[in-house]
């Protein structure tokens, strides 16, 4: 096969909701009708969902929060599709955000009886910044869930953006008798059975033919042939070229646990969702066909197995073909690198491979290389853009309580952010250490997994900082001076750029006002912070 083919056969997504809409259970049922699992019987079965494929953290098990964010690939009607795994819990909205920078679409799961929730509008405004092709799919339709119409108008308001039913709900909740596909017309009736796969389909070829009436009862076929009149008034066509440049999002109705809309839901994401797409680099956008290899990092994650100190950097294949034992430049190192172990991954499973091509994931072993944004190539000097840290919204102290474990505690925190659990700062003078997260709960497992991956005891203590600002200017002598002027709350980054630690709104206005030529940015990634702002 040459690079082209291995591109058009490929799809590279992630699945995206507000907790609790059921996105472990439609992973499952994907991987299931992927082949990746073979337990049509058991999924829904609390055994096999507490050891998910998606669920590869101890500490994720034990919180039985996700997380990690893991990859998937699998095979399904000859397309290889590389489902990434995004943790729900919002505390870990930045780990989902660096993950969406290397798909090229995402499927966002709604809940019917909850509609809209805060996370999805936020996950949404990700998708928004960098155009990606959206299909929603409105589960749990076995529940007395909202009107159809009235979550679709729900969907258009509050994620800004246009959308188009492909799929329509005959019925909600306990009269809930199946779906309507309005791209060709047949209907798949509802069983409440999950356990099957298949899913009795009637294919109609008019919707006024009375075999409909025969199927599901004359009232209901009445009312469906109303709201199928009212869809197509309504909505216009179903455009892939809007899909595909992020304008408009196709609905499909389902209900995950009970199996029951995911295949149409799959079938016709391999043939809609686009094929692997090319990325912006600092110096030229990157295509997918170019002949040679790059790539970039956009997840490490440390400690997959505690009994080996392995840590495993993700690396989105951009172009060209990966080859395991060659030599690649790290571009900001410098400096080549070849692997001879490249994993992929079909759930917990590794495999090694040899080859690996545009939208694939692969995993690297790493001693230690690696930071988030890092770009592999063949010997071109260009970075890819687009991952950059956010200021966090929460800061504490890092305090440590066990002297005799310094070094641990050094090591172990330095691993940790480089994963992106976090971000560190250090105070510039004192070498006073600051960690800022996106919510509480990081504190938390970056405690868990100090003590129990690098024996370190540590405490947080709370610190009233309102926003990292990463600081730039033309003006050296005004940067100096600031920088001088607020030494006590200036910090360096991981990459040793400084960072003003605003401790108001009120004082960082202030301090705008007066070094008018300093400017303050809220991402890492300075050019990236107008599509960020
Ligand atoms: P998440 O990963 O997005 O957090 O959601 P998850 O799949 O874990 O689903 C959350 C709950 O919603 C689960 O119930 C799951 O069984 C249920 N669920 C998923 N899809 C459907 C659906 O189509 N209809 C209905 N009625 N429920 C659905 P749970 O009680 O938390 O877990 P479990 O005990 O059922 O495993």
């Amino acid at each position: 096969m040459n690079l082209d083919q291995e591109i058009k056969k490929r799809r590279t997504f992630a699945i995206i909701s507000h907790p609790d809409a059921g996105k472990t259970t439609l992973t499952e049922k994907l991987l299931l009708f992927g082949g990746a699992i073979q337990t049509a019987g058991a999924v829904k079965s609390n055994k096999i969902k507490k050891t998910a494929a998606s669920d590869f953290m101890e500490i994720e098990r034990q919180r039985g929060i996700s997380v990690a964010t893991s990859v998937m690939a699998f095979e399904y009607n000859k397309i290889l599709i590389n489902l990434l795994d995004t943790p729900g819990h919002k505390d870990f909205a930045e780990d989902t955000y660096r993950t969406l920078t290397a798909v090229d679409s995402v499927i966002l799961i709604i809940d019917c009886v909850k509609g809209v929730e805060e996370q999805t509008e936020r996950l949404m405004e990700v998708c928004r910044m960098r155009d990606t092709p959206v299909i929603v799919f409105i589960n749990k339709m076995d529940l007395e869930g909202r009107d159809a119409f009235d979550l679709l108008d729900e969907l258009e308001e509050k994620l800004k953006i246009k959308v188009r039913p492909l799929s329509w709900p005959i019925n909600i909740g306990g009269g809930f008798k199946g779906i309507y596909k309005l791209y060709d017309q047949s209907v798949n009736l509802f069983e409440g059975n999950n356990t099957e796969i298949e899913t009795d389909v009637v294919t109609i070829t008019d919707i006024n033919d009375s075999i409909l009436d025969q199927n599901i009862g004359e009232k209901d076929a009445n009312k469906l042939r109303e709201d199928v009149e009212l869809i197509e008034g309504i909505y216009d066509e179903f455009s892939i070229t809007d899909y595909r440049n992020g304008e408009l999002a196709p609905v499909f109705f389902g209900s995950a646990v009970n199996n029951f809309g995911v295949n149409e839901l799959l079938d016709k994401f391999i043939e809609i969702a686009p094929t692997p797409a090319g990325r912006p680099t600092d110096t030229r956008d990157v295509e997918p066909t170019e002949d040679q290899f790059t790539g970039f990092v956009f997840k490490i994650h440390a400690n997959v197995d505690p009994r080996h100190r392995d840590r495993i950097a993700f690396l989105r294949v951009c172009s060209g073909t990966f080859e395991r034992n060659k030599f690649f430049n790290h571009v900001r190192l410098s400096k080549k690198f070849k692997f001879s172990n490249p994993v992929n991954f079909v759930g917990q499973r590794k495999s090694i491979i040899n080859h690996a091509f545009p939208g694939d994931v692969i995993g690297l072993y790493d001693t230690g290389n690696f930071k988030i944004g890092d770009t592999l190539t063949e010997g071109e000097n260009i970075m890819f853009k687009g991952i950059p840290s956010f200021s966090p919204e929460t800061f504490k102290e890092l305090v440590n309580r066990d002297p005799m474990k310094s070094k641990q505690l050094e090591k172990g925190i330095v691993q940790l952010t480089d994963e992106g659990v976090a971000q560190l700062f250090v105070q510039d003078l004192s070498n006073r250490k600051v960690i800022g997260t996106v919510g509480e709960l990081q504190f938390e497992v970056i405690k868990h997994r100090l003590l129990h991956e690098y024996g370190a005891a540590c405490e947080f203590q709370p610190i009233k900082f309102h926003k990292a600002c990463w600081i730039t200017s033309d003006n050296e002598k005004q940067l100096e001076e600031f920088i001088k002027y607020k030494s006590i709350v200036m910090y360096l980054d991981k990459d040793k750029n400084f960072v003003f630690m605003a401790d108001s709104a009120w004082t960082l206005k202030i301090m705008q006002e007066k070094y008018a030529d300093v400017v303050f940015h809220f991402t890492s990634e300075f050019k990236m912070e107008k599509a960020f702002s």
